[in-house]
């Protein structure tokens, strides 16, 4: 980790297994990978890494990289258009190397399949418009991770060639604390220690959102022109970004307050909230039903439990500038 004076939370991201929170069962199966990388001198095994948005699947191929001391090579999976992207990416990399697909399911179908293909064969084939024999070319034996919130997307034949999978989940609220104060300590951020549950509290499950609230919170207090960040400073913060209690953006908060009129179908909630139902089914509601705010009736309406009907009634009026 740096330790140099920073502003931006990217600047103390972890650079060693031992520096990553939780997840102990990914991260035991990355040590176990690793050593037997190191003590046959070898490339670490292709894996997959599978877990929900902003839980550490980027963060862990980068330490792996680290730990590997070799080159991390990333893409998006949707940044692959043509063969040449495709082509350069893997023969970018030397043996060992690791390269992250990230998104990986939205890589396309034709490159998931050139993949295995590669990952087999460890050639790649060149595209020739002379008649003949088509030409390939060797590759190295680099070692390829492929991140994606969503496993059963990618082709079966690519999934099977991935030799571990490392599966990440939410995160508990300690551990959460744990890695707002590891991160601040490594930033050097001073913070009154009473803001860290709270921060957890608001961040669902997630070190992106938990890392995310702790920078608004810095702003806020270099904006007041104080060093240390102090529970005032989280709550000006949650104001001005609209985040209750329990994490919820005006949008969630909104979203409620409809339901509260009884049990409604998702179009009408969508058109009400100006959204597709698509992302209202994908973005807005997973959160709130995981949380046991929301449920689904047997035709598929939406309506509050009597959970939501109390966090309803207990959260003040969302202010948003
Ligand atoms: N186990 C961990 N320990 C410390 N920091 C972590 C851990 N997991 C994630 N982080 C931090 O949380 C942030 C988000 O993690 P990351 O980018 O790896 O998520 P992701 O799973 O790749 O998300 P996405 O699906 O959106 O790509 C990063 O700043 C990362 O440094
Ligand atoms: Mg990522």
């Amino acid at each position: 980790m740096r330790t140099d004076h920073a502003n931006d939370i990217a600047d103390a991201a972890p650079a060693s297994l031992t520096d990553l929170i939780g997840q102990r069962a990914a991260v035991e199966q990355v040590r176990v990978a690793l050593d037997a990388a190191h003590q046959d001198g070898k490339k670490f095994d292709h894996a997959l890494l599978v877990g929900p948005p902003g839980c550490g699947k980027t963060q862990t191929a980068k330490v792996i990289a680290a730990e590997m001391q070799c080159e991390f090579h990333e893409v998006l999976g949707q940044a692959v258009t043509s063969p040449a992207d495709f082509n350069a990416l893997l023969l970018g990399a030397k043996d060992r190397d690791v390269i992250l697909i990230d998104e990986a399911h939205e890589l396309e179908k034709e490159f998931q399949t050139a993949l295995y293909l590669a990952c087999d064969q460890r050639r790649v084939f060149l595209q020739s418009r002379a008649k003949g024999a088509p030409q390939s070319i060797p590759l190295a034996d680099f070692s390829l991770l492929l991140a994606t919130t969503d496993e059963y997307k990618l082709l079966q034949p690519l999934r099977d060639r991935m030799k571990l999978a490392l599966r990440f989940g939410f995160y508990a609220e300690g551990e959460l604390v744990e890695l707002l104060r590891q991160r601040s300590r490594a930033l050097r951020w001073p913070l009154d220690e009473r803001v860290l549950v709270p921060i957890a509290a608001r961040s669902r499950g997630t070190p992106r959102l938990a890392l995310r609230l702790l920078q608004s919170c810095r702003r806020v207090a270099r904006s007041e022109a104080e060093s240390t960040i102090l529970p005032d400073h989280l709550d000006r913060a949650c104001r001005l970004e609209g985040i209750d209690a329990v994490g919820l953006g005006p949008t969630e908060q909104q979203y409620l307050a409809f339901l509260s009129g009884g049990a409604t179908r998702l179009n009408v909630v969508a058109s009400r909230l100006g959204l597709h139902t698509r992302t209202v089914a994908e973005v807005t509601e997973p959160f709130l039903i995981r949380i046991g705010l929301v449920t689904k009736d047997d035709q598929g309406r939406r309506e509050l439990t009597a959970e939501g009907r109390e966090h309803l009634s207990r959260s003040r009026p969302v202010s948003v500038p």
